[in-house]
């Protein structure tokens, strides 16, 4: 799938996430050993939150960010936007205290300087254009304000390489097809990694759309990245 390009391409990334919508939350903790919590608990604190700042999570899917953010902040003001309506439904839980919205990274409905801080989860490596993507974050947010990405990234060569290599196309591609049905959905995965940014690639495509203060670092054997700067 990795082939895909342009509105080909969005529209397999949406039609994968409504496929999987329901499975999803389950597949995510199993797939990081539970390990993801802590990271979006990481990514939110790298936000730096004030009490009433405004946040956008984009590509928020099930909205397990936007949750983390009102744990963290309960006074904050934020909104989880998604393009796939079939992800946000599944996200959706009574007594919520975060707005959703219908919404593409490629074209936001917001208006300039309107965030304090935007963050994302998984999100870039699926944008058919990650630099446009940054353009419009950047567009969004305040003088000062922050943005943190977390994502999977192409693993540096090491001596848990072959482990690694296994973990994604085997372990992953066969739990993603028992629990959801969809083996597509989970060799996307993999490949849409390989065919990803490298984390230097990201820090320095941040740049170039004007973000500042640039920094990141991998977790889980090097395969997942958090990147953050400053507008
Ligand atoms: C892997 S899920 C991540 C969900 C959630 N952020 C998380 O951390 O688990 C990727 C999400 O990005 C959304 N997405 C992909 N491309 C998008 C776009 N152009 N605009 C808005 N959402 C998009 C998908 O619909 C999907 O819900």
């Amino acid at each position: 799938m990795t082939h895909l390009t342009g509105n080909e391409k969005s529209r397999y990334v949406q039609d994968l996430f409504t496929r999987i919508a329901s499975r999803y939350d389950l597949m995510n903790r199993l797939m990081t050993a539970g390990q993801d919590l802590r990271w979006r608990r990481e990514v939110i604190r790298r936000a730096g939150l004030h009490p009433h700042a405004s946040l956008l999570d984009l590509g928020a899917g099930t909205g397990d960010l936007a949750r983390t953010a009102v744990a963290q902040q309960p006074t904050a003001h934020v909104t989880a936007a998604d393009f796939t309506f079939e992800m946000m439904r599944a996200g959706r839980k009574p007594g919520d205290s975060f707005g959703w919205a219908n919404a593409d990274a490629l074209s936001l409905p917001y208006g300039a300087a309107s965030f304090d801080a935007v963050v994302s989860g998984f999100l870039m490596r699926n944008v058919i254009d990650n630099l446009a993507a940054l353009r419009e974050q950047h567009r969004v947010l305040r003088p000062k304000g922050r943005i943190v990405i977390l994502d999977t990234t192409r693993p540096q060569r090491n001596l848990l390489s072959p482990l690694i290599w296994l973990h994604m196309h085997i372990i992953i591609p066969f739990l993603g097809t028992l629990l959801s049905g969809q083996s597509d959905a989970y060799t996307y995965l993999p490949d849409s990694t390989e065919a990803f940014l490298t984390a230097e690639e990201l820090a320095s495509r941040m740049a170039v759309v004007g973000f500042k203060q640039i920094g990141y670092k991998r977790v889980m054997f090097g395969t997942i990245a958090i990147h953050w700067g400053e507008k």
